[in-house]
């Protein structure tokens, strides 16, 4: 299918897509994305009353069928029982969206070895176990996104551990992107600027000596668009990597963030 093809705005018509981390922030806003271009939803998060609340929230706005799923990413049984009792639910999967994450502030000097550990667990083990899990039952036309960061991209102060899992997610994304393109299947990542979730609110409150809104006013003169992202604006650029509109799109590393980076 070409992008002509496609119904403005109905972009995932007939697909079923997993979110991980779909229980807040961007997971949140980007399974209620997917859901109001047509797609139907498995919404996966560790919390299973956060799963549940994003799954009330689609079927509330868009009366589509949404199907809540607890596990934790970084746990091979845990998410390989989750990725069956979507499929074995909606019958397919089209799009998988690795956007599940912790965040943990620290430079090298002060980054315990645990953080370090439960960094990479979810990150990047957890990439690659729900990758792992969800391709036997891909085609071709799949899309897999991968969340990255700017941080993978930029050295941002105090996020040694994050920083250096989000590289290994940007590396894994080009490496999965040959590896699967034989196959049909697109592997693409999404580098997000700061955007106000509760993923971020100990860091900006740690820039703003305690206070959330001055860590923001602090934050966004390193913005030139003037303002952080919303969960809006990542959801808005995973549906269109999901789509056939990104049909020529693969292992592609896509910044969102208000020209950040481009400094
Ligand atoms: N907010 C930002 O500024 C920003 C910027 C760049 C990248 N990101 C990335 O975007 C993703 C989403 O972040 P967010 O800001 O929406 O955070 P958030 O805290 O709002 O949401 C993350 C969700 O992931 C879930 N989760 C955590 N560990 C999990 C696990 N092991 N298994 C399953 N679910 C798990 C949490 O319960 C939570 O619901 C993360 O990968 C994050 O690193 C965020």
């Amino acid at each position: 299918m070409t992008s002509g093809e496609t119904e403005p705005g109905r972009r995932l018509e007939g697909k079923v897509a997993l979110v991980t981390g779909a229980g807040s922030g961007i997971g949140q806003a980007t399974a209620l994305r997917f859901a109001a271009e047509g797609a139907t939803v498995a919404v996966l998060d560790v919390r299973p009353e956060l799963a549940a609340l994003t799954t009330m929230m689609i079927e509330k706005e868009h009366e589509d069928h949404a199907m809540a799923l607890s596990a934790d990413v970084g746990r091979a049984v845990e998410i390989e029982t989750a990725v069956d009792l979507a499929v074995a639910e909606f019958g397919r999967l089209d799009v998988v969206y690795n956007n599940a994450g912790n965040m943990g502030l620290g430079s090298v000097a002060d980054t315990s070895e645990e953080d370090w550990d439960r960094t990479f667990g979810v990150h990047v083990k957890g990439t690659f176990l729900t990758s792992r899990a969800a391709l036997e039952h891909l085609g071709r036309g799949a899309s897999i996104i991968n969340q990255g960061s700017v941080s993978a991209l930029v050295g941002v102060q105090y996020l040694a551990a994050y920083s250096a899992a989000k590289g290994a997610v940007v590396a894994l994304t080009r490496q999965m992107a040959v590896d699967l393109a034989p196959h049909g299947i697109r592997v693409n990542a999404i580098c997000p600027g700061t955007v106000r979730t509760p993923l971020t609110e100990p860091m900006l409150r740690a820039r703003g000596d305690g206070d959330v809104e001055a860590g923001i006013a602090a934050t966004v003169p390193k913005y030139p668009l003037g303002r952080l992202g919303t969960p809006e604006d990542i959801g808005a650029l995973a549906a269109f990597l999901a789509s056939d509109d990104a049909a020529f799109m693969t292992g592609s590393i896509v910044t969102s963030d208000g020209g950040m980076t481009a400094q």
